[in-house]
């Protein structure tokens, strides 16, 4: 079985180093300026296609891994080449957010189709394949699956799980909101450590081991267990003096610390705070 990428950016570039170090053969990558799946296909050691046909002809297992919105277009594409041996070929997606049935049309055309979306955050190639050893994969498979995908997952370790069908927005966004916006949550903390007179050049170094055992904690026990913080022990004239001096300092901050002051609240079920973010 072998493995193929449309689309060479830091998803498929980490799945084929990560497949290929699990003992699959990749077959290589097309993408369409050429560059990123030249670059992809070196850290590989496999073929740098030029025509998707032939990329096609030439694999069993072919990921689609291009930006969401380029993969109808993808299909279409596909839908109109000249290849042999369909039935034989097995065509995924990695979008968080489309379901299986993007990839209708291929299927009508024999193809076997199937989804599988990793749960989680890829950056440098070589880092990511380290940290997808462990890595959930949400999955769907057309009925026409002949367990392919699940061949591969498993002789890898990776877990998988299913999405409600009609859910995978909202999975997405719960994936979303884990990961990017907690992203934009530590940069907003980072902006307001700076304003408070933390060098810009240390905030990262200082503040990391707080985050760390904020991790650990999470990790260890159920979010309203790991929770800490005046709104937790009932503070109230804590969390009015936070909000005082974000008026004053950052009030474009107020907000945002208010809005997820509320929530904080539900989570600890500890409503007597709640009037303070009402004000
Ligand atoms: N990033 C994440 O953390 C993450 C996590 C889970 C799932 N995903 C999913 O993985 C997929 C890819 O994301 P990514 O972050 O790897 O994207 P990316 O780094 O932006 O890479 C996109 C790749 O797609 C190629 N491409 C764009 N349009 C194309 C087309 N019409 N035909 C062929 N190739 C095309 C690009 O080629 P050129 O370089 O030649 O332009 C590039 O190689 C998305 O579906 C995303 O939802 C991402």
């Amino acid at each position: 079985m072998k493995i193929a990428f449309i689309g060479a950016g830091k998803v498929s570039a980490a799945l084929g180093l990560y497949f290929k170090n699990n003992g699959f053969e990749i077959g290589g990558y097309y993408s369409i300026g050429g560059a990123s799946a030249g670059k992809a296909a070196q850290l590989t050691s496999s073929t740098h296609y030029s025509s998707l046909e032939r990329l096609i002809n030439d694999n069993q297992l072919i990921w689609i891994a291009t930006p969401d919105d380029q993969i109808e277009k993808v299909v279409q594409q596909i839908s109109h080449l000249e290849i042999t041996g369909k039935t034989d070929k097995l065509i995924l997606h990695v979008s968080g957010v489309y379901s299986l049935s993007i990839l209708d049309p291929l299927k009508v055309t024999g193809y076997q189709t199937g989804s599988a979306h990793p749960l989680l955050a890829f950056g440098d190639p070589v880092v990511t394949q380290q940290t997808l050893h462990g890595a959930w994969f949400a999955v769907e498979k057309g009925e026409e699956d002949n367990g392919r995908l699940n061949l591969l997952l498993e002789s890898c370790g990776n877990p998988t799980f299913t999405v409600t069908p009609g859910r995978k927005p909202l999975y997405h966004a719960a994936a979303c909101l884990l990961s990017n916006y907690l992203v934009t949550l530590m940069d907003a903390s980072y902006r307001i450590f700076e304003r408070s007179g933390l060098p810009a050049d240390k905030v990262r170094e200082a503040t990391w081991p707080l985050f760390e055992s904020v991790v650990r904690n999470l990790n260890e026990k159920e979010p309203k267990e790991a929770l800490t913080g005046p709104v937790k022990r009932g503070d109230s004239n804590t969390v009015r003096l936070h909000l005082e001096s974000l008026r004053i300092h950052m009030p474009e901050m107020s907000a945002l610390y208010t809005l997820l002051g509320k929530e904080t609240v539900r989570l600890s079920g500890n409503h007597s705070l709640e009037a303070l973010f009402e004000e």
